[in-house]
């Protein structure tokens, strides 16, 4: 029987890339001050930054585009989206959004007012690892966000199938502590920030249960939704002969409403939402602040083309080939570059895989930005950008202003959905294994321009000798 996994598409239209020379990309990454945020599209080769609005649309998607219905209200397009949420997720109320971070910033703050009429000062929100924009919107709102991720997650070498898990424990003590101060559980589905590991079913439902015996409302951030519950299917027995459709409806019914960054599972290169299950009350006063923040509450921020491919890119994302073929692919990757002995989070995420450069560049302190180094040489060695997920994303503490060492010094390569092929993962693992066997080379950084909140997007940076 054959073992590979085909994917379940055939290429119908191309886009070139270009592969430029090591001189030209030293030059380049110079000029944009070391940092590969700065760098033009043009200039790298294979983009891995993120698979956030970067993959490819399907034909029906296509098609979705010219069929948008661009009116201001009521929007047919719209109510296609709006049908598409009740019938997968089972939720009422659906707001459209212009990407993930629109749904933050007019949900969170609605939530933190909610517990400051309670007497809440300083509203808690509790995830099991907030994504930085997460952490921002609820800091902006004047809440604090808080991670209860599990112990296995922080250890990369040590394989566990449930990276993603809250620390139920954690969790409970929280909510006894603090219960009444708790705006909302968010559950991270699958968990960026550790490595896109999936969150159990068995854990969702022990989170849920914990949050609503104490009246607190649960939250989903449902930008990888699809993924997680692939991972549900593959690795709980008692879902193997669950559809993925029913495994999500299980999923989402453990919450009272999600955002979502459509940009992942929604297989769109824009657009997000954020759904009630039936809230109205709440729904409502979201709804007003979509008006403001995002657009008219049939819209939210989109064209009706993107509410049409976003309708039409949910259900695609259900579909059980895609799925497999799309996790395979980062799987055989990851597992290329762990045969060559490249340290990464173990088991492989679901739409990265990150490596980690605490282990290849043990003598670079964190203030030193050990993840960014690779990144820098990967690209000059092979014009493939990745990103770095450590103490440099993670900034300093607003409190003391000092910069305290992040849990991960991690260099992310970020497969964007049905974009690129095998041969191009093999050119990925190959040029990044030639970095590592190289990598008492590689210099230490420091910065020559620090801006003062989300640095990693246009800080500059120079290389410092190795102590
Ligand atoms: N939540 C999670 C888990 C995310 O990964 C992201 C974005 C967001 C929310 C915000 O969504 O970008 O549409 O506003 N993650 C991207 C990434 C940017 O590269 O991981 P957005």
């Amino acid at each position: 029987m054959a073992v590979t996994i085909p994917e379940p598409y055939r290429i119908k239209v191309i886009e070139p890339i270009k592969m430029t020379t090591k001189p030209y990309r030293q030059k380049v990454l110079a000029e944009a001050g070391l940092n590969p945020f700065l760098l033009k599209s043009d200039d790298v080769f294979i983009d891995l930054l993120t698979d956030s609005g970067t993959g490819a649309m399907s034909d029906q998607q296509w098609s979705g585009i010219f069929q948008g219905d661009e009116s201001y209200a009521g929007s047919r397009s719209f109510y296609h989206l709006d049908n598409v949420v009740k019938d997968i997720f089972n939720y009422e109320y659906t707001i459209p959004v212009h990407q993930g971070r629109g749904a933050e910033q007019i949900l969170f703050p609605c939530l933190a007012e909610l517990a400051k009429q309670k007497g809440v000062s300083q509203p808690i929100f509790i995830s099991n690892h907030h994504f930085d924009t997460t952490k921002a919107h609820v800091e902006i709102a004047g809440g604090q966000a808080k991670n209860c991720i599990c112990n296995t997650a922080l250890n990369t070498n040590t394989p566990d199938d449930w990276k993603g898990n809250f620390d139920l424990e954690q969790l409970a003590d929280e909510i006894r502590k603090s219960g009444q101060e708790i705006a909302a559980i968010i559950i991270t589905i699958t968990c960026n920030s550790v490595g896109g590991q999936p969150v159990s079913m068995d854990n969702i439902r022990s989170a849920s249960a914990l949050a609503r015996e104490a009246g607190i409302p649960i939250v989903i951030d449902a930008a990888r939704f699809a993924e997680n519950a692939y991972f549900i299917k593959q690795r709980d027995p008692n879902y193997h002969n669950k559809s993925i459709r029913e495994i999500v409806r299980d999923m989402f019914n453990e919450a009272d409403m999600f955002t979502m960054s459509a940009k992942k599972d929604g297989m769109v290169n824009t657009g997000g939402l954020c759904c009630f299950r039936d809230d109205e009350n709440l729904f409502r006063s979201v709804q007003l602040r979509c008006v403001l923040m995002e657009g008219f509450v049939t819209y939210g921020g989109l064209a009706g083309r993107d509410m049409e491919a976003m309708a039409i890119g949910l259900q695609e994302a259900l579909n059980e080939n895609y799925l497999h073929s799309r996790i395979s692919q980062v799987t055989y990757l990851g597992e290329k570059l762990q045969k060559a002995g490249v340290p990464i989070q173990n088991p492989v995420g679901g739409h990265a895989v990150f490596v980690d450069a605490k282990q290849i560049l043990p003598d670079i302190s964190p203030v030193n930005f050990p993840a960014q180094v690779l990144c820098n040489a990967l690209y000059i060695e092979s014009g493939v950008r990745a990103v770095e997920i450590g103490s440099l994303m993670m900034g300093r503490n607003p409190a003391t202003d000092e910069q305290e060492p992040s849990l991960f010094e991690l260099m992310r390569l970020t497969i964007p959905r049905r974009t690129y092929t095998n041969n191009h993962m093999d050119y990925v693992a190959e040029s990044l294994i030639d970095v590592v066997k190289k990598a008492d080379q590689l210099k230490p950084l420091d910065f020559k321009y620090e801006p003062k909140i989300l640095r990693h997007f246009t800080a500059r940076f120079k290389e410092i000798p190795r102590k």
